[in-house]
């Protein structure tokens, strides 16, 4: 944090994202200010305040124009200003086409492999183009010399990192895919697949948070694409300029924020079950997710399922409380999964609920990040059963907000998480025999062996935090521009 704070401040440093991190809503005559459910939101904004800057994302909460001023930015955080956060206003069709359609129906289920099938409409693509092209035009407005640093954020991106290098050659372009990179075979379904690939190569350096993510575009760039890869130093050139690909596994803010932690872990544990008219006793497990199809909701419940299946003892002494942020519901996909998800749970606590605790509480609606880490802090344990994620934060919050050194961790082995985490248990989300078997062990292990792995994963979460995933990326940077300068001296 020191060394972005020192190095960083007062360059000319610009973030790119669709989601913003402060949502301003109406809510009656008041304006509330929201906290995104938003892996990269949570990431990047420990960031931000440390080396302040601009962030540049989508205005899209009922409020948001009532708090810019007339440059469209906004100081936040809100009552302890660090950066500017810069606001772009779409149009419905605009994000109709270009978040729910290409970003969202298109590259999001194309990226992860989670059996729901991508839908292309060269509608959506065209509104694609022309909200990368407004972004791009913001970023060269907002940038302040001729080489800034820009960090571009995600897949509602690719084709910025390309716009951005014709307007402004000299940039240190940074661009970080969060969600997977499939393998070529897959990514071929795209029909811009070689416009998504020339566009991420305008960028100085394409990270991703797994080696094979990282390997899976360049066999992707050398399969579509007639430019030089070097695949030892993972690198490509293409016209005489060189991407970086490169893995930084992104963490989170260590510590965390005081406030998530003020509250100590007993009067947690007690509200928690109290609020949710639980016995003071009851052993929780808590999953808390965006309500998206990857998540592997479903396949968590079924789990839970299982467990009461072949271990009754818990029926009436274990509850999985799910928190489920709504997200992208106006997308059918999204609307049809939130169905199923609400009926396999009501028909597990049908099944399963008639003496006393249910066994599952379903909670469908915005918790801000104070209120989850109660949830945290108050579990038995943390099911995180993705069916395929870039990395999964909430994994690494558990972590952070156990500082009791308790609490369990249930991991896919399908995020990058599991890459990082042995400690965890590793289970297939897919096997619900599996995944039974690891909530059962959650459920006995005795406090020595759960202080040990926490120990391990704690200190592996505060060494590996988010400032190191943005340091090493700026290192990297930093160290191709010297290179790039000394190139130019000696032609
Ligand atoms: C994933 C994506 C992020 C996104 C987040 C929330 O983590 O990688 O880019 O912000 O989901 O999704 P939303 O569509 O609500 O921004």
């Amino acid at each position: 944090r020191t060394i972005l704070h020192g190095e960083l401040r007062g360059e000319d440093v610009i973030v790119v994202s669709n989601r913003e991190p402060y949502i301003h809503q109406h809510s009656g005559d008041k304006i509330e200010v929201q906290r995104p459910a938003s892996g990269l939101v949570t990431a990047l904004e420990p960031i931000m305040r440390a080396c302040s800057g601009i962030w540049i994302a989508h205005g899209g909460g009922t409020a948001d124009r009532d708090t810019v001023d007339r440059n469209d930015r906004v100081a936040v955080p809100p009552g302890n200003p660090a950066y500017q956060l810069r606001r772009i206003w779409l149009s419905e069709e605009q994000v109709n086409g270009y978040y729910y359609g290409f970003a969202n129906e298109g590259l999001w289920p194309l990226c992860h492999i989670a059996h729901v099938r991508p839908t292309f409409r060269s509608g959506d693509w065209a509104h694609y183009v022309a909200v990368n092209q407004k972004f791009a035009d913001a970023v060269v407005k907002e940038a302040k010399t001729k080489d800034p640093i820009v960090l571009v954020q995600d897949y509602h991106f690719a084709l910025l990192p390309r716009m951005l290098r014709e307007a402004l050659p000299d940039a240190t372009i940074i661009t970080f895919w969060h969600i997977p990179w499939p393998n070529p075979e897959s990514f071929a379904i795209c029909p811009w697949r070689e416009e998504i690939v020339l566009g991420l190569l305008g960028s100085s350096i394409v990270g991703f948070h797994t080696q094979i993510h990282c390997n899976n575009f360049v066999d992707t760039v050398d399969r579509f694409i007639e430019a030089r890869v070097d695949r030892e130093a993972l690198g490509v050139t293409l016209g005489g300029k060189k991407t970086l690909v490169r893995r930084y596994p992104i963490s989170i803010d260590w510590p965390p924020e005081k406030e998530l932690l003020a509250k100590p872990v007993e009067q947690c544990r007690a509200e928690i079950r109290q609020k949710n008219h639980l016995p003071a006793n009851h052993a929780i497990g808590i999953g808390i997710d965006r309500l998206d199809y990857t998540k592997g909701i479903i396949e968590r419940f079924r789990a839970v399922e299982r467990l009461f299946e072949l271990n009754p003892e818990w029926i009436g002494r274990f509850t999985f409380v799910q928190i489920a942020a709504p997200s992208r519901s106006s997308i059918f996909e999204y609307k049809s999964h939130e169905t199923l998800v609400i009926e396999t749970a009501a028909q597990i606590n049908q099944r399963f609920g008639g003496r006393g605790a249910p066994p599952i509480i379903l909670k469908i609606e915005h918790h801000e990040p104070w209120q989850v880490y109660e949830y945290y802090r108050a579990a038995e344990l943390c099911f995180v059963s993705s069916l395929h994620d870039g990395m999964n934060l909430v994994a690494k919050e558990f972590i952070a907000a156990r500082d009791d050194q308790r609490g369990i961790l249930v991991l896919s082995q399908f995020t990058g998480a599991a890459r990082e985490l042995p400690e965890a248990l590793i289970v297939n989300p897919y096997d619900a025999d599996q995944c039974a078997a690891a909530l059962q062990l959650a459920l006995v292990m005795p406090l020595t062996e759960q202080r040990d792995r926490m120990r391990l994963m704690r200190g592996l979460v505060s060494e590996f935090n988010v400032y190191r995933w943005a340091g090493r990326m700026l290192l990297d940077a930093a160290s191709m521009r010297r290179r790039l300068h000394l190139v130019e001296k000696s032609e």
